[in-house]
């Protein structure tokens, strides 16, 4: 009878712990992005006022899961099943283009959200853009 109830007190425990840790989150798979996005380019000078627009933008919507660094590491990051990526990442930041990046940003997929209606004005989605860009390490 004590074993029983050493190995449901243990059982109990264990089911506890997996309910607590977090989800381990996946690495979302490529993007398919059409050649359109793919080659747009950024029309507007990158300086410190189109990155302090940037940086205001991201502050408002993007800050929240992809934490202040870019890390993927915001408050709400920890509640996704996907993991939002490193945009400190010198390889990844190498991997696109800034026209991808714009599609990612503004057109998302799954737990992307889409900006479209949110961020309207076309000097703010580059102006992100560009902020992605400068946390580059
Ligand atoms: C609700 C949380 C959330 C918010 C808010 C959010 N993102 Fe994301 N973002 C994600 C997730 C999750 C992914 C990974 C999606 C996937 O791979 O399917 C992602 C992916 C990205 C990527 C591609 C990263 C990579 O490694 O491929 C870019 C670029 C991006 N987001 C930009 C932005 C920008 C810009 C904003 C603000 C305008 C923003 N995100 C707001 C959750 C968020």
């Amino acid at each position: 009878m004590r074993k029983l109830v050493i190995a449901l007190a243990a059982l109990f425990t264990l089911g506890l712990l997996a309910f607590a840790m977090p989800q381990e989150q996946q690495k979302g798979g490529p993007w398919k992005i059409s050649a359109e996005y793919k080659n747009k380019k950024n029309p507007h000078t990158v300086n410190a006022d189109l990155l302090k627009i940037g940086k205001d933008v991201y502050a408002k919507h993007c800050r929240s899961c992809h934490g202040n660094t870019g890390k993927g590491d915001g408050p709400k990051a920890r509640n996704l099943k996907t993991h939002p990526g490193d945009f400190s990442d010198a390889k990844w930041q190498g991997s696109v283009t800034d026209g991808e990046v714009y599609y990612m940003s503004i057109i998302g997929r799954d737990e992307m959200p889409n900006y479209e209606t949110k961020i309207t004005d076309e000097e703010e989605r580059w102006a992100v853009v560009a902020y992605i860009r400068s946390l580059k390490q």
